[in-house]
């Protein structure tokens, strides 16, 4: 077969390629992962060449039988991948034309510039909707958890010292409202993302009248109502790679939310907390410790979060000083995006996991949150209800605070006359205060951690998770080869509430 470089090489130059230069150059390495998108964004275009008169019918059906012929040896690993052919286009298409004449017309009205834009709009679709689905699947192993745990207390911290009593619940409900921002973040760039940019060619269209809304229509770019979307400027759309930086910076954020909640875990899952135990078969050894068990998997999942950022960092820096339109510079987009949608997709599935096979130690849970000083607030607010300003009330309070110090006893063990000895306001019911369970009764504001807010929070959660989880995100797959069903022609997932 001729070489790929020789391919685009044909006719203007008299020298073969340098021997170093491929292995530079190549990126069949690692963009054959696109071989889906760019066999099915092939087939649209060959059918639009079709319509327009540039292949003959006989010449379609053959390049579709060879396309299909090509995919299905991709898909049983039988395909002979070359490093000389430099990509996945050129690999697919001289593989094409070797078997089929007609295939030697496919690139009409098209270059690699507007393919490769094209079969990364494609790859990142699927990618978005199947992140959104496993984000959700975590949201819903918070949810489990949460009523699983329902209504064991633990503190709530500030600065990592305890402050105020909260359910359990109410500390996971706080990663599932993170992560529905997550979700809306990708639901959002998605809308970006589905335009197609096919027919921009190199970089000025062509001259061949080509019908991009067609191929668009045939692809799944369109509109809630089936309308096609077409990049409007062709220097923009094969240069632009906004869609890119778009996913992986909400990608970086979504793992940042996952560092934190690793970071949680970590400590909940330490001597010093005691709150939960991870099941053994999430949780790891020590080659020399036979006591460790070690929460490696969320360690992981934190340190993960760093390349992440870093694929987002590398992206910007790529792009920045960039002339248009398409250069060269733009292929070192793929491992950084291929490696963010990996791993991002990855640490969501082993948390979830990992919460699912996780127990919460109600006892100790219990026994931490019983420190009466982290009821100390409520007695402000005690004093609050008897008309005095917050300010004294705090003040008052931090007095109680000092003189429980001194008498080495804790806050609920102090007299009334102790109370009144600092303020004469205090009346007999001031020590129930201390009920932790009353506590948290009271908190009766939306977005409170009181009792039957978190309940019916963690009722609202079940009942929507469930909705979305209907829809899996396979049965919202767009590209598909061989395209046993057609695509979907709305944006699957229910967008989250503001
Ligand atoms: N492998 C290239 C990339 O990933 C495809 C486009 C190449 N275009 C070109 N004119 N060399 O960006």
């Amino acid at each position: 077969m001729e070489k790929a470089s020789q391919v685009s090489r044909s006719g203007r130059f008299s020298q073969t390629t340098a021997e170093d230069l491929i292995d530079f150059s190549e990126s069949i390495s690692f963009d054959w992962r696109l071989w889906r998108q760019d066999i099915v964004g092939s087939m649209a275009h060959a059918r639009m060449l079709q319509k327009i008169g540039v292949l003959t019918k006989k010449n379609l059906t053959d390049i579709l039988k060879g396309l299909e012929e090509i995919g299905d040896e991709i898909e049983r690993g039988d395909f002979q991948w070359d490093r000389n052919l430099e990509d996945v286009h050129m690999n697919i298409e001289s593989a094409l034309t070797a078997r089929v004449p007609a295939g030697a017309k496919i690139h009409t009205a098209r270059s690699r510039n507007d393919q490769i834009a094209l079969d990364m709009r494609m790859w990142l679709r699927d990618e978005t909707v199947a992140v959104i689905a496993e984000i959700r699947e975590l949201q819903s192993q918070l949810v489990q958890l949460g009523k699983r745990s329902f209504p064991t207390p633990i503190p709530g911290y500030t600065h990592l010292q305890r402050a105020q009593p909260v359910p359990f619940a109410h500390h996971l409900l706080a990663y599932t409202e993170m992560l529905d921002r997550d979700t809306a973040r990708f639901a959002d760039s998605f809308n970006r993302l589905n335009v197609c940019p096919l027919g921009s060619g190199a970089l000025a269209g062509s001259t061949v009248r080509s019908k991009r809304e067609i191929v668009a229509k045939e692809l799944g770019f369109v509109d809630a109502d089936g309308n096609p979307r077409i990049s409007q400027n062709s220097m923009d759309a094969v240069s632009d790679r906004d869609f890119i930086v778009e996913f992986l910076s909400t990608a970086a954020l979504t793992a940042v939310h996952l560092s934190r909640l690793s970071e949680d875990i970590i400590l909940w899952s330490s001597a010093e907390f005691g709150f939960i135990t991870i099941d053994d078969a999430y949780t790891t050894g020590s080659s020399l410790m036979p006591q460790k068990k070690n929460p490696d998997l969320a360690e992981l999942t934190r340190g993960k979060s760093g390349r992440v950022i870093g694929n987002l960092v590398s992206i910007l820096t790529l792009l920045k000083g960039l002339p248009m339109t398409y250069n060269r510079d733009l292929q070192e987009d793929k491992e950084r995006l291929f490696d963010t949608a990996d791993t991002i997709r990855a640490s969501l599935r082993i948390t979830a996991a990992m919460l699912a096979h996780t127990n919460i130690n109600a006892e100790v849970c219990q026994a931490a949150a019983e420190d009466p000083s982290l009821l100390a607030t409520d007695l402000a607010d005690y004093l609050v209800k008897l008309g005095i300003p917050f300010r004294e009330a705090h003040h008052i309070v931090g007095a109680v605070v000092a003189l429980a110090e001194e008498k080495k006893r804790a806050l609920n063990k102090l007299t009334l006359g102790d109370l009144k000895s600092v303020d004469s306001r205090f009346k007999r019911d001031a020590l129930t205060v201390f009920s932790l369970i009353r506590g948290l009764q009271e908190r009766k504001t939306p977005g409170s951690p009181g009792l039957q807010e978190v309940k019916r929070q963690l009722k609202e959660w079940r009942t929507r998770l469930s909705h979305e989880q209907n829809s899996t995100a396979d049965n919202w797959i767009i590209t598909r080869f061989p395209a046993d069903r057609s695509p979907p022609s709305r944006f699957p997932v229910v967008l989250p509430h503001p």
